[in-house]
């Protein structure tokens, strides 16, 4: 006892030689907000909507708490962000029928294109975003045109290519009417997310030309062909037929690649850059926001990622708040400025 009495002491007086003590920084709630260097917003978030006919809404299996909307549904799923101050939706199309061009993508009575004039309708404040790409909308999945022999009206084979290659000049083409049809209905942004190469500079030249020249285009400039999207697929029901997408996505393993692509959407006029998936790629986001600290940069918190913290959640292995708001303050720290996050609502309750 007498022992312990007399380490006890030594513990206690021996600490004089230390000068610098990060913790005296952090000793009170009142310090530590004042030191702290990142604050998650809801203004920083794009929460994602999926739009299908019909009517109601169907949970996602995969995605609990996200719903495959009617656009009735759409809207007011949209009213809901915006009365927590969450300024931008970004919508995908789930479409009555898919086709080799995917022809709904850019119909006037799309699915998309009803719900962009139904939420701005509504909530014209609301901050419309459109994810413009082919996959959820023709019959193989994938995000472009194939390289398929016969005599369809989709088809224009290259000999030198394979069969089923996704076939990227004549993509461009369709990706140009899209956002053109998009921007008609009133949306604010357009997303293009199929990485063809090129995309941003012909939806550019496609938008000016129609006299949407003030209509911005966010180019998911950094998408890497991940796994963690498998959530995504079983929502917007665009998993490819066969096959699989590392022909134009990026192998996860690259960043001096993910320069490059950030690069070429700059010259090509990207108002905004993105990079996709956000939490194995936070070295990415920083090293695209370090290259390009002008332009704004999102951060996508894909499906896979919302789904393994719902799920961990539900077995009650973490609290689902606060690994959540971690997870998204990481992505911010690392340096995105806006975050599409399918927690976007609950992370706007939580931050309050
Ligand atoms: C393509 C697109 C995908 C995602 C966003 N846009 C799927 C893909 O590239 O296969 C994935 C988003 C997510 O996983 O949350 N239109």
């Amino acid at each position: 006892m007498a022992l312990l009495e007399l380490e006890t002491k030594k513990l206690v007086t021996d600490h004089c030689s230390l000068i610098t003590r990060p913790r005296r920084l952090r000793q009170t709630e009142a310090l530590r907000s004042m030191m702290r260097e990142t604050e998650l917003n809801a203004r920083d978030f794009i929460y994602p909507l999926f739009v299908r006919h019909g009517s109601g809404r169907t949970e996602i299996r995969s995605m609990p708490g996200i719903f495959q909307l009617s656009v009735d549904e759409a809207v007011r799923e949209a009213e809901s962000a915006a009365s927590l101050g969450i300024p931008s939706v970004i919508l995908f199309g789930i479409p009555a029928e898919k086709d080799p061009l995917g022809l709904e993508n850019f119909a006037d009575d799309g699915i998309v294109q009803q719900a962009i004039k139904a939420i701005k309708r509504n909530t014209p404040d609301m901050v419309v975003v459109t994810d413009v790409c082919l996959c959820e909308y023709t019959d193989h999945g994938h995000c472009g045109i194939l390289n398929v022999g016969g005599d369809g009206l989709a088809t224009r084979p290259h000999a030198h290519l394979p069969e089923g290659y996704v076939l990227n000049d004549p993509t461009l083409d369709i990706l140009g009417k899209v956002a053109v049809s998009h921007a008609e209905c009133g949306a604010d942004i357009v997303a293009p997310s199929g990485m063809m190469d090129g995309m941003v500079a012909a939806i550019r030249a496609a938008l000016d030309e129609c006299g949407f020249e003030n209509t911005p285009i966010l180019s998911y400039s950094v998408k890497y062909a991940s796994s963690f999207y498998g959530p995504f697929r079983e929502a917007a029901e665009g998993a490819p037929k066969f096959g699989d997408r590392k022909s134009h996505q990026m192998d996860p393993a690259n960043v001096r690649e993910a320069l490059r692509e950030a690069a070429l959407d700059v010259d090509e006029g990207a108002d905004m850059l993105m990079v996709k998936p956000a939490l194995a790629y936070l070295d990415v986001i920083r090293a695209v926001k370090e290259a390009f600290p002008e332009l704004p940069l999102a951060a996508y918190n894909v499906s896979g990622e919302y789904a393994m913290i719902k799920a961990a959640a539900a077995n009650g292995w973490i609290d689902e708040a606060k690994v959540t708001l971690e997870t998204l303050t990481g992505m911010k720290r690392a340096g995105a400025d806006l975050i599409i996050t399918y927690h976007a609502l609950d992370a706007a309750k939580w931050i309050r």
